[in-house]
């Protein structure tokens, strides 16, 4: 197997049964969740990718982020991953990733209705993270090539908590993050 892919493989089989934050899922529910809601809505190959992937920070090997980083993975998980993840995918997979917590901010702060069915943690973190935007933080975000996408996996990301929801496994989703690197190297 390509070793990125065996990379990310190994990383939710070792750490994927970890609970995700307070939520009744655990990590590899929450990605598998993710992953199957952007094939549901029949997102594109980079977008299951980056859905399956965008909280991969939280439990990526601490080897393979920067050393400063280690004490921030609880709440600045989708920048320390970024480095690892776009060594390796495009931006159409890294971007979305990188952006999805800001992109919760956003919605909040352009539908204000947004945060109702928001979880309590969810809705502690987008306090915790700045709240709402000032109309220049939304300018610079819309200016980002990926900020679409961004938010369709922030909704994916916020959906993604049902307990005991049936889902397709890992090994379902591994054909398409492989298409999504940028190097496929047998
Ligand atoms: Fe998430």
């Amino acid at each position: 197997m390509n070793p990125i892919i065996e990379k990310i493989r190994s990383t939710f089989e070792q750490r994927g049964s970890e609970q995700y934050g307070t939520e009744s899922v655990t990590q590899l529910q929450h990605a598998l969740q993710s992953g199957q809601l952007a094939e549901e809505s029949g997102a594109p190959e980079p977008m299951v990718t980056a859905a399956m992937m965008h909280d991969i920070g939280h439990i990526l090997s601490a080897a393979l982020l920067p050393e400063s980083c280690e004490d921030d993975l609880d709440d600045k998980h989708e920048l320390v991953a970024n480095g690892w993840i776009k060594q390796h995918f495009g931006p159409e997979v890294a971007d979305p990733i990188r952006l999805h917590v800001i992109a919760k901010r956003y919605l909040c702060t352009k539908y204000p209705k947004y945060e109702i069915q928001l979880s309590p943690t969810s809705l502690k973190s987008y306090h915790d993270q700045g709240g709402p935007m000032k109309p220049e933080e939304m300018k610079q975000f819309e200016n980002e090539p990926f900020y679409q996408e961004a938010l369709e996996l922030r909704k994916w990301d916020d959906q993604a908590k049902a307990r005991d929801k049936v889902t397709p496994p890992l090994s379902h989703f591994i054909p398409a993050m492989k298409s999504c690197l940028k190097q496929v190297a047998e």
